[in-house]
């Protein structure tokens, strides 16, 4: 029997009392732009998608053409269901807002376009990610697009590796779709996924840890000496989409820490943190800045950084304490 991710979100729409299958139409515009860019990214090395665009984001990055492809899709393919609000891109240094009154443009859309762009040109896995708001009823939609992450909606990532992913959560629980290229559509694989207590790896960029404050280096030690749970082996891609999923799939933990070159941490709260706590949360792992629970912090601007700890309750709870002493 197969489900399609529109028929899967159909059924969940019975949690959603107020959407009329707005929301399934909405959420058909990522998985079109995500059919557009896994099919730039299949044959990246044939067609004029690899390397630099030539043009420095919001970020202060080198944007990648794959990133700019990426980030066009999305607001093309997002910008043409109505009942999008406003855009808010990685890529954009401000909300693309549409003129949509309140009862038609019901959501804001926050998203990743690309992630892992350092790893576009080696053929290694990137993501996209995305999160979900509802415009507040009153209010300037400029404003509305700070809210904290546990007013999310819904939440999700693709992700294109040998096989082209959708993982996404509305608040009940989170379900996995594989792209089935014959047929065009992103079918169910895994409904309810739950992550490990536990895990067996560590995910951090170790080439930073003498940069950041010594508790992080002496969390690896433990681990490495297997006295948080089992000894742990170490694992990262440099694509967080990518290194969150085998995560989610096998348990331990990913952190990103504050670093005397990025002491807010690199990672972006709206369209990286807090989409993958949202899903985190929801399979049974945790997400934290080091102190704070990551769907709790208020943010005040959209491209604002923070240190991320995701992963295992058993994990992640361990780097709380070791922080906190
Ligand atoms: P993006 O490509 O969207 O800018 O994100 C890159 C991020 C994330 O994907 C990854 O976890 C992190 O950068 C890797 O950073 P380092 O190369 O500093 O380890
Ligand atoms: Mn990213
Ligand atoms: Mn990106
Ligand atoms: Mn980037």
């Amino acid at each position: 029997m197969i489900t399609t991710v529109q028929q899967h979100i159909l059924q969940q729409q019975k949690n959603f009392p107020d959407a009329t299958g707005t929301f399934s139409w909405l959420l058909s515009g990522v998985t079109l732009a995500a059919k557009m860019i896994e099919a730039k990214i299949r044959s990246a090395g044939l067609s004029d998608i690899l390397g630099a665009y030539g043009q420095t984001n919001v970020q202060g990055e080198q944007q990648q053409k794959l990133d700019v492809y990426a980030n066009r899709a999305m607001e093309h393919c997002l910008g043409l269901r109505d009942s999008v609000a406003a855009l808010v891109s990685e890529e954009d240094d401000e909300p693309v807002v549409f003129n949509r009154d309140g009862e038609t443009g019901k959501y804001i859309i926050v998203f990743d376009p690309l992630d892992g762009s350092s790893n576009i040109d080696v053929n290694v896995n990137v993501g996209t990610i995305f999160s979900v708001f509802r415009r507040p009823q009153w209010g300037d939609v400029n404003t509305s697009v700070l809210q904290q992450g546990i007013k999310q909606v819904a939440a999700g990532y693709v992700l294109y590796g040998p096989s082209t992913i959708l993982v996404y959560t509305t608040g009940h629980g989170v379900h996995g779709f594989t792209l089935d290229q014959t047929i065009g559509a992103f079918l169910l694989s895994w409904e309810n996924m739950r992550m490990p207590d536990s895990g067996p790896y560590y995910s951090v960029n170790e080439a930073n840890l003498e940069e950041s404050a010594p508790e992080y280096t002496q969390f690896v030690h433990d681990m490495r000496a297997g006295k948080i749970g089992e000894k742990h082996g170490s694992r990262y891609i440099g694509s967080l989409v990518a290194d969150f999923h085998r995560t989610l799939l096998k348990g331990g933990i990913f952190f990103y820490p504050p670093t005397t070159k990025v002491p807010h941490g690199k990672l972006r709260l709206m369209y990286e943190a807090n989409p993958l706590a949202f899903i985190a949360e929801q399979a049974g792992g945790m997400a934290t800045n080091g102190v704070d629970r990551i769907l709790d912090i208020k943010p005040e601007a959209i491209h604002q950084r923070t240190p991320l700890a995701i992963g295992s309750k058993v994990e992640v709870e361990a780097l709380r304490s070791a922080l906190a002493k």
